[in-house]
């Protein structure tokens, strides 16, 4: 083994433990308060190498990047505010649980975010999900909206803020614009997403400080070309194949 390898895994070797040091967070040290990742485990960061292996086959793109998505989608959810709720079992005792407060809807941000729809609709069966399309304005260089379209009462629901790369985060940016010009409160949104640069990280977060933002994982950063590294490449791409 050289000096630099990670070391041999036995498939026999036990769990290994969350990575509470994860060396890709030290890239956002400290993280902003805003910000949530997934726990960085060695099976998260094994579903993460198949999605960024550029030799997988699209069937497994599929298969690895939805199992990451439902894991993001059900940290989401514990971001929800609950209410107190009482029940009755079928042994005539009394639960003292919790319900979920509000309603929620989903907004997917086209064309990749719409890979991220099937995940939240298996937690959520009959969810709504709103769609917007972002461009960059061959004029200005500027995010523009080129399409919209919500639930109509999109302002009284948590919107759950659906696309897999957060780059320079122009369009989740412009998005969120969007939405809150549809009504619905900053700390209403929360912005889910696969990976995560940096740099699109803390301009996010700075822009809206209130805005939560749950990531599988945080890498090392942009290229000259905005992608993200070591990224994945083009996620719209490697799920659609065109
Ligand atoms: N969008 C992608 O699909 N990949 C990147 O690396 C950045 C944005």
């Amino acid at each position: 083994m050289s000096s630099n390898s990670k070391p041999e895994v036995s498939p026999l070797a036990p769990p290994q433990p969350a990575r509470p040091n994860n060396t890709n967070l030290a890239h956002l040290n400290p993280l902003p308060p805003s910000v949530f990742t997934l726990p960085q485990t060695a099976q998260l960061e094994a579903l993460y190498t198949i999605i960024r292996d550029k030799e997988t086959s699209r069937g497994d793109f599929l298969f690895y990047s939805d199992r990451i998505i439902r894991l993001l989608v059900e940290e989401g959810l514990n971001h929800l505010p609950v209410v107190a709720r009482t029940v009755e079992t079928p042994t005539g005792a009394v639960y003292n649980g919790v319900g979920f407060e509000g309603k929620i809807c989903g907004v997917s941000i086209l064309r990749a975010g719409e890979a991220m729809e099937a995940g939240l609709r298996e937690v959520c069966r009959s969810v709504r999900i709103g769609k917007i399309l972002i461009q960059r304005d061959e004029e200005t260089t500027l995010p523009k909206l080129f399409y919209s379209k919500f639930p109509q009462d999109i302002a009284s629901r948590y919107v759950l803020l659906l696309d897999p790369m957060l780059a320079t985060g122009g369009s989740a940016m412009k998005a969120v614009e969007v939405l809150m010009e549809h009504g619905v409160p900053e700390e209403r949104i929360i912005f889910i997403n696969l990976i995560a640069a940096p740099e699109g990280l803390t301009t996010f977060c700075s822009r809206f400080p209130s805005l939560k933002v749950i990531t599988g994982w945080i890498d090392q950063g942009l290229n000259d070309k905005a992608y993200i590294i070591p990224g994945l490449g083009d996620f719209g791409e490697r799920r659609y194949c065109t």
